[in-house]
């Protein structure tokens, strides 16, 4: 499908193959010279040329957007999504090309001050207006997620019905943002996502060829784990995660931060890596920036100067691709097309940044302060902070009991915390992971978004080859009973 005037490709070819003549790729009409840097641009090495101008005018442009959370004190993940939209809307995208997953619980809720108003920035413009509601509430599933990827109707259930029905010349984005943990994905809906079955899909969407290039940015804790060890290349897919395979990754836009949300929000507004790419991705023309321009200026700003608030961005697969300009996925909004990129991006780093892990604690809290004295809400609030506190204490405890039970006093947190080396997956047999996972949880209750973060010790439970029926004794042993929290039903977590 042509997105841009044929004549604008036909300029660009005639100045790839010849030398510098009159005429920009960027402002057709206008006769300016190129000067020679820009005129590089046309004679990259490995036919990128082709890419920077042919291929935009070749393919169209798919964006799968998924938040994986509910819940208003997950404001931040539904926030990303819908602010990507909008900037894949202003960049040209249509509406019939971008598929849009989230759980549309936040909007609407009766703690948003704002009804009706998404934010992603203190300052932010509503970001919720026109999104898509593809597949909302209980259809948020990861057999949707990846029907979706896959192009395939018949494997949905409920939702528009809109899937990735690319073809070969096309350009995939996919952004998803939420909680994660060590090999996994939250979803509102459970099972939660492990990242062998994402990779499967991923490979079998290739090999349907029906895209020349996908480019995937991923905001949760250790999300380097989803592709480390996992992402082949020869694929063509590119990917940039929030977080490396070991640390946490960062709400922004939190009360109490610098600069904070508006007064009367209680939540996060944004993720640090989130919005560093799309607050880069807003002001610039995007004919003019690579991938890996933005890689390298979000990766500064995630890494908050090496602070304790921030985490290291990481880049999976064909790096190749990077070469490429964004708006080969994001397209551009003409309104920026003065704005090239600069590498001296004024930054504005937050004085601080909440840990994903600790966001849900940060809502409840600034809830109970502020609430009234003896009020229902504060009551409320309380409720909410100490059951979200105990479900934390018995999973980090019946964990920690497990090891011990399995392999001894001292073995048993040497084997809980190895972290094999950058390169490797996180485990060998992921059917092992999942039937371990599933043991744990039918005798302790679910692991639920904080739990995820023990993913890695249950991994490496795997990987020193203990069996379904050692894991479910010592996990018997370990938890006499389910807690009867909320956070703790089985409904949440991997087992459903
Ligand atoms: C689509 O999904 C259905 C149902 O899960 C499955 O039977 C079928 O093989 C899938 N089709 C393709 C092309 O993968
Ligand atoms: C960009 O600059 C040119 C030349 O100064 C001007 O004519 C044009 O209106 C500007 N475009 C935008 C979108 O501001």
């Amino acid at each position: 499908m042509t997105v841009f005037p044929a004549a604008i490709a036909a300029v660009a070819a005639l100045l790839a193959l010849a030398t510098l003549v009159a005429g920009g790729r960027h402002f057709a009409g206008d006769n300016g010279l190129l000067l020679p840097s820009e005129a590089s641009r046309f004679f990259r090495p490995g036919g990128a040329a082709d890419d920077d101008t042919g291929g935009e005018s070749a393919g169209t442009r798919w964006a799968v957007l998924i938040a994986g959370s509910n819940g208003y004190w997950n404001y931040r993940h539904q926030a990303d999504i819908c602010h990507a939209y909008q900037l894949l809307k202003k960049g040209g995208l249509k509406d019939e090309n971008i598929i849009v997953l989230m759980y549309d619980d936040i909007s609407f809720n009766e703690e948003n001050p704002r009804p009706g108003i998404i934010i992603n920035s203190p300052h932010g413009e509503d970001v919720y207006e026109g999104v898509p509601k593809d597949y909302t509430g209980e259809d948020v599933t990861v057999d949707n997620f990846f029907a979706v990827i896959l192009g395939n109707k018949t494997a949905l259930s409920g939702g528009s019905g809109k899937v990735l029905d690319s073809g070969p010349n096309d350009h995939i984005f996919i952004y998803y943002s939420d909680h994660g943990g060590p090999g996994v994905l939250g979803m509102p809906t459970s099972p939660y996502l492990y990242a062998n079955d994402l990779i499967e899909v991923l490979k079998k969407k290739h090999a349907s060829g029906t895209y020349k290039s996908l480019v995937f940015y991923l905001e949760a804790c250790e999300s380097g784990s989803i592709f480390e060890g996992l992402l082949p290349e020869g694929l063509n897919i590119y990917a940039t995660t929030a977080a490396n395979a070991e640390e946490s990754s960062w709400g922004t836009y939190c009360p109490g931060e610098d600069p904070s949300p508006p007064p009367e929000y209680e939540t996060c507004l944004g993720d640090l890596y989130s919005v560093a790419w799309m607050e880069d991705s807003d002001v610039h023309n995007l004919r003019t920036e690579t991938l890996r321009q933005q890689y390298e200026l979000v990766k500064k700003r995630t890494a908050n100067d090496n602070s304790v608030y921030g985490s290291h961005v990481m880049q999976y697969g064909d790096l190749n691709l990077n070469k490429e300009d964004l708006v080969l996925y994001m397209g551009t909004n003409p309104a920026n097309d003065n704005y090239t990129y600069v590498d001296d991006n004024s930054l504005r780093l937050p004085s601080k940044a909440v840990n994903q892990r600790d966001a849900d604690l940060v809502h409840f809290w600034d809830k109970f302060r502020k609430a009234p004295e003896g009020s229902p809400r504060k009551a409320e609030a309380q409720k909410q902070f100490l059951e979200a506190m105990s479900h934390r204490t018995h999973i980090d405890h019946a964990i920690k009991l497990v090891g011990r039970l399995l392999f001894g006093i001292k073995k048993g947190s040497e084997v809980l915390k190895t972290v094999r080396p950058a390169g490797q997956p996180l485990v060998d047999d992921w059917h092992c992971l999942k039937t371990l996972v599933r043991t744990f949880e039918a005798h302790c209750g679910s692991l639920s978004q904080y739990g995820m973060k023990h993913m890695r010790s249950i991994a490496n439970i795997c990987n020193a080859g203990i069996e379904k029926e050692q894991m479910a004794e010592a996990s018997a042993q370990a938890c006499v009973t389910i807690p009867p929290g909320p956070w703790s039903s089985l409904d949440k977590g991997f087992s459903a």
